[in-house]
């Protein structure tokens, strides 16, 4: 049978990861998928950086070109940012390919749009890598726990805060110092306002409380507030009393049902809770249900290769599908609820 044609756009720290597992990988893809993988081409925006291991014939600039063939089965979204991102993906969509991506800050505002246009033209819409990213969530709140009551989502969805408030807690250093060990790791966004100011972990947590309560929630109805404005001594008084810092993105429901509470805030966390422990730029998230009660999903939520495996899960899942002619049939109706306005932070635990 003829191989499922994947197209790549972006060859930078996970894009470069995947293409990298794609291109070595055939034969066990081959074995999990039941049809090969043809990596047809690889959107970048410059042709002259070096990249290892990757054919250079298969490297192009005209991203909307590559997905406009029409022969694609999967694309895979890997650049980030709302555009160009936004309009490939729903050429993608509209030239019958599914389509992975890991771009939260597009999903955080167009998620309900694209997966209604992702459903129409019966193609996958799989976003695992977009929240905390090899940690498996969305596929949890989407399928797993689809048949129970979520009440609770509570996580630390941002690596580079909780990696800034860990060394400020543990290791006495500034904001400052702590922020520029969490950039030469590479944790932080491109522009680190975004992690800092809690900007990213809204976008995260308006996925999840979308996900979770079966609505649609955008990035600019959660209420967000940052840790630049936490000092040594509030850190200091939270450790008197047994409590540490941890950046939170918390969406529940209100106690009618009727409306979602979604923010994102520094609050002090005592010791004794799981998420207490979760330590460096790793990422941890918290769910309760009626049925299955508390479960805690943690791990790695940023780097190249983590979630890259959470992007291959995505392309191994819809290839799947394409080959069994069943993709385009995860998702239903949505329930609207209004996001509850917030007037200010409830900045507690
Ligand atoms: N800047 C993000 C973080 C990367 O620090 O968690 C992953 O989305």
């Amino acid at each position: 049978s003829k191989p499922l044609k994947v197209a790549l756009l972006g060859a930078g720290v996970v894009g470069s990861q995947v293409a990298r597992i794609i291109l070595n990988e055939q034969d066990t893809l081959e074995q999990r998928i039941g049809r090969r993988l043809e990596l047809v081409g690889i959107g970048v925006r410059n042709l002259d950086v070096p990249r290892e291991g990757i054919d250079p014939a298969l490297l192009t600039t005209d991203l909307e070109g590559l997905v406009s063939r029409g022969d694609l089965d999967v694309v895979v979204e890997l650049i980030g940012g709302i555009e160009p991102a936004h309009a490939l993906v729903q050429t993608a969509i509209e030239h019958g390919a599914s389509v992975v991506t890991a771009n939260k800050a597009l999903l955080a505002d167009e998620l309900g749009p694209l997966s209604r246009a992702a459903q129409e033209k019966g193609v996958d819409l799989y976003y695992e890598a977009a929240v905390a990213g090899a940690i498996p969530i969305i596929r949890p709140l989407r399928e797993s726990l689809v048949g129970d009551e979520i009440t609770e989502v509570m996580g630390i969805v941002n690596g580079t805060t909780n990696y800034i408030l860990d060394k400020m807690v543990t290791d006495h250093l500034s904001f400052d110092e702590a922020l520029a060990e969490a950039q030469a790791l590479g944790y932080a966004e491109a522009d680190p306002t975004a992690d800092v100011e809690g900007h990213d972990a809204a976008a995260k947590a308006a996925i999840l409380a979308g996900l979770a309560f079966h609505t649609e929630v955008t990035r600019d109805e959660v209420f967000c507030e940052g840790i630049t404005g936490i000092t040594e001594a509030e850190i200091a008084a939270a450790d008197q009393l047994g409590c540490t810092v941890k950046l939170l993105a918390t969406a529940k429901l209100t106690s009618d049902a009727g409306s979602v509470i979604v923010k994102v805030h520094p609050a002090m966390v005592s010791r004794k809770h799981p998420l207490a422990a979760v330590s460096g730029a790793r990422n941890a998230i918290f769910v309760n249900s009626r049925e299955a009660g508390e479960l805690m999903f943690v791990g790695a939520g940023a780097g190249g290769a983590p979630t890259a495996s959470a992007v291959m899960g995505d392309v191994v899942t819809v290839a799947r599908n394409r080959r069994r002619g069943t993709a385009g049939h995860v998702g239903a109706a949505y329930t609207h609820r209004p996001v509850a306005p917030i007037g200010e932070s409830t900045a507690q635990f």
